[in-house]
């Protein structure tokens, strides 16, 4: 693409406030709507082109330069690790990453744990530094509703409000991280894009810190 910077957006659930902080920071993707099929979009200005991907997908492509830039959750960066620069926090998206089970579950005493979860590396870290043996079930979505069903005693997944827990007979056990949405920008495009980014650091920056 001939745009001076490639941004990719998280589809679903942070994409919303995604856009909201682009349209304060007067960066508006042209014709980008959640329910849109289409996946790339210009900016009016043309120094910013978008694609909106899957949350989990935007490390890779950030890592590997095809995109400049992306907005990501801090829940698939500890997951990940990709080798990327950390800019910003955008203080959108934020959430917990929690071990939870049925009241009164105590990890402790099983000898081993069955932890269902979209973070397996997340989950086995956490384990391991508790002196815990676990048996990770890597689960896509409603992980929730795995210890109800007996495919695992504990889950590791996101906790926002509280209320899928909740719904689903689970309360928190341990709190693992608190989780914010991060800027990330490709290592090399920040030293051949560097007054570019600059700009648009100084940009976004100003905006997420404008009422603190
Ligand atoms: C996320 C997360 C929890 C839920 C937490 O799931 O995995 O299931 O939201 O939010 P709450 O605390 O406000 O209830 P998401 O909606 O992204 O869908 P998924 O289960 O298919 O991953």
């Amino acid at each position: 693409m001939e745009h001076s910077i490639l941004i990719a957006l998280p589809k679903g659930r942070l994409f919303e406030s995604a856009l909201g902080l682009l349209d304060r920071a007067s960066i508006c993707p042209d014709g980008m709507e959640n329910g849109s099929r289409k996946l790339t979009f210009p900016d009016k200005t043309g120094k910013y082109a978008f694609v909106a991907l899957k949350p989990v997908d935007i490390p890779v492509y950030v890592e590997s330069g095809v995109v400049d830039v992306g907005m990501v959750g801090s829940d698939i960066l500890r997951e990940q690790e990709p080798d990327v620069f950390e800019p910003l926090d955008l203080r959108i998206g934020l959430c917990r990453v929690a071990l939870a089970g049925p009241a009164g579950q105590d990890i402790s005493s099983a000898s081993t744990l069955h932890v269902a979860t979209k973070y397996p590396r997340t989950a086995e870290r956490h384990c391991a530094a508790r002196h815990v043996h676990a048996h990770i079930v890597k689960l896509e979505g409603s992980v929730e509703i795995a210890p109800l069903l007996g495919l695992a005693d504990v889950i590791v997944d996101l906790v926002e409000t509280g209320r899928t827990l909740r719904e689903n007979g689970l309360t928190i056990i341990e709190e693992i991280a608190s989780v914010s949405t991060k800027l990330i920008v490709n290592r090399t495009v920040m030293k051949t894009k560097a007054f570019e980014m600059q700009e648009l650091l100084a940009n976004l920056d100003r905006v997420v810190y404008a009422n603190t």
